[in-house]
């Protein structure tokens, strides 16, 4: 939700501020802008829409200068606009700030500072902020910016630049993720690492509280509240700019989609020992503590929601340990029953969505530990999480996600199996057996992937249909609702995802001639019932795809398409199942000529509530 970033050095700052933005641009693109110290004084320049919109607004009227910040944004307070969009200044123009996050007490303090004569020039929260600093300046930008956040409430990551100091730049970080990395004679801030690879791989992760001063060849970082210096560690980061980089493909969400099998080799690289035995040391929950737990819980938002379905169906299965799974924007309001008896999974691409960060830590509060399944190292949840499982999927900069949602099922995977482990819940031979089944996965993604133009004929299809439906039994079902989320989240095409015995029970109305249903039939005990529910919709006129695995061929008697997935265990089928479908949305999308990698309303990291 908004990007940041910021420059102190001796170099051009104007390209390395854009081409920041361009990494960051996946969370958020209502927007963006940049503000420059030029040996004059303060230079803004902001537009409304893309990124290209600004640069082809510098390219008219350039900035100049070697000290800047900059700003993508995701409107939350006041619509997309010129005006709406940051950097913000003060009356003086002496001030500029970006910002990510919300500050919830904005309107009393924009009252008080009505009141005193300042006159605002956006709709949004931020304005306060900059207006506050110039209000409260001391001569010393680092105390005054410590002052003015003690008046705030919410959630911000900022970066502030004035004239009066040109040779500093302030960075704040509370509960809105911000890194800030270390160069020779030059430093970055930015909402996340991929902004900066390009320039250096060293980076202080800030905490929440901290306020930070860079200067060409100094950071200094500060506790806000009581100004007492506070050493982070400086983390070396192991993600290369190539894959930051579209490469060959011509969307990152085709990029991704393709980088499946490397990304699942990566997830299990070391988890598996000789003798087929799942091996974490990062959860180091013994037998006699994982006994002790009566309850789990999975939370999460969206797709990563979807990767927890799958979860609750590997654990339960697995240990016959209970596993209750919620939206993490549901769950702290619910009062949920968690003590120190239960077990606390939260899953999170980014490691930053404020609604799973709520829930992580209203389930420590009430005395559960935590283990998260994250992607981000360092992030919010990775450093707040009791145990942390992190999935290996490198960056994933589409707003789609593709991989991340492979590796967390993969993740499962290999949690409910070294789950059952500890516990002896399952004799070596099956456990023996099911690792055989997850070390071939990646081999078959890549069986998968060569046919992709397959499915593009079925995009076709369904590229002027007012709906889709999906619908699946059991884990099939948990994978319909990830493919309806896919289709509808790129190609704006309405869908919906119905555990395939509940279509009957009302949205059959639906269903008329020629209505898309996509069928998914994995689960081999499961077949004869979905089958039916298949030739429900048929006898209402529906064109159905099925989706099974190799050798089913009798589906094709009750399907008008079919798709084969390689044969594998029950449990492992989503993670190929799943394949097809994110093809079916790209291949969709791109036909319709949508903004595939940044569809429009979404953002990448959801850090408001
Ligand atoms: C959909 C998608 C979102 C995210 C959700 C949670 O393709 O990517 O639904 O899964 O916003 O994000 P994370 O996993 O970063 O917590």
């Amino acid at each position: 939700m908004c990007g940041i970033v910021g420059y102190i050095g001796k170099r051009d700052v104007q390209p390395i501020l854009v081409n920041g933005l361009s990494k960051l641009e996946y969370r958020g693109y209502d927007s963006a802008g940049i503000a420059v110290l030029e040996p004059g004084g303060l230079e803004v320049r902001k537009a409304e829409g893309r990124l290209a919109n600004l640069d082809g607004k510098l390219k008219t009227m350039p900035v100049r200068g070697t000290i800047g910040i900059g700003h993508t944004r995701w409107a939350t307070h006041g619509g997309p606009s010129d005006a709406n969009s940051h950097p913000h200044t003060d009356m003086s123009g002496a001030f500029s700030i970006v910002h990510n996050g919300i500050i919830e007490n904005y309107l009393e303090i924009k009252e008080e500072l009505v009141r005193k004569g300042v006159s605002f020039a956006s709709e949004t929260d931020t304005e306060v902020i900059v207006h506050l600093i110039a209000d409260l300046y001391d001569g010393q930008l680092v105390s005054t910016v410590r002052r003015v956040i003690r008046k705030l409430q919410g959630a911000y990551s900022l970066g502030v630049i004035t004239q009066h100091e040109p040779d500093k730049l302030v960075a704040v970080r509370q509960a809105s993720p911000l890194v800030i990395g270390a160069g020779a004679g030059e430093n970055f801030i930015a909402s996340d690492i991929s902004a900066i690879l390009e320039h250096t791989k060293d980076v202080y992760i800030l905490e929440d509280g901290d306020v930070a001063t860079l200067t060409l060849d100094r950071i200094d970082i500060v506790k806000g509240d009581t100004g007492e210096p506070v050493d982070r560690k400086l983390h070396r980061i192991d993600w290369d700019e190539e894959q930051v980089q579209k490469g060959p493909y011509e969307h990152y969400m085709l990029k991704e989609i393709h980088e499946q099998p490397l990304t699942l080799r990566n997830t299990m690289a070391g988890r598996i020992d000789g003798g087929n035995r799942i091996v974490l040391p990062e959860i180091p929950l013994t037998e006699q503590e994982l006994q002790r737990i009566e309850k789990m819980y999975i939370v999460a938002c969206g797709t990563a929601y979807h990767a927890g379905l799958v979860g609750k169906f590997a654990i339960e299965s697995l240990t016959r340990i209970p596993v209750e799974i919620d939206i993490a924007s549901e769950f702290r309001y619910r009062d949920p029953i968690v003590s120190d008896n239960t077990l606390v999974i939260v899953v999170s691409q980014s490691g930053e969505t404020a609604d799973t960060i709520a829930a992580l830590q209203e389930s420590q509060r009430r005395g559960a530990k935590v283990l998260a399944v994250t992607n981000v190292a360092g992030s919010t949840i990775a450093r707040q999480a009791d145990y942390v499982l992190a999935t290996k999927a490198g960056p994933e900069i589409a707003v789609a996600s593709t991989k991340a949602y492979t590796a967390q099922l993969l993740a499962f995977e290999l949690l409910a199996l070294y789950f059952a482990q500890t516990l002896r819940t399952l004799d070596d031979e099956t456990r023996s057996s099911l690792v055989d089944g997850i070390k071939q996965l990646p081999h078959q993604v890549e069986k998968l992937l060569a046919n992709a133009d397959e499915i593009k004929w079925f995009a076709e299809s369904i590229l002027d249909r007012r709906s889709v439906f999906f619908i699946g039994r059991g884990l099939d079902y948990a994978v319909a609702l990830e493919a309806s989320l896919k289709l509808k989240e790129i190609s704006y095409i309405h869908s919906e995802a119905y555990a395939a015995g509940e279509l009957k029970h009302g949205s059959l109305a639906l269903v008329e001639e020629g209505t898309p249903v996509i069928a998914l039939v994995t689960h081999q005990q499961l077949f004869e019932k979905t089958v039916s529910n298949i030739k429900e919709a048929k006898a209402r006129g529906a064109r159905v795809m099925g989706v099974t695995v190799d050798g089913n061929v009798e589906l094709l008697d009750s399907v008008d398409e079919a798709c084969f997935i390689p044969r594998t265990h029950q449990l492992f089928a989503p993670i190929l199942a799943v394949v097809p479908m994110q093809l079916l949305s790209y291949y969709t999308s791109l036909a319709l000529g949508n903004d595939i990698d940044k569809p429009r309303n979404l953002a990448k990291s959801v850090t408001v509530e």
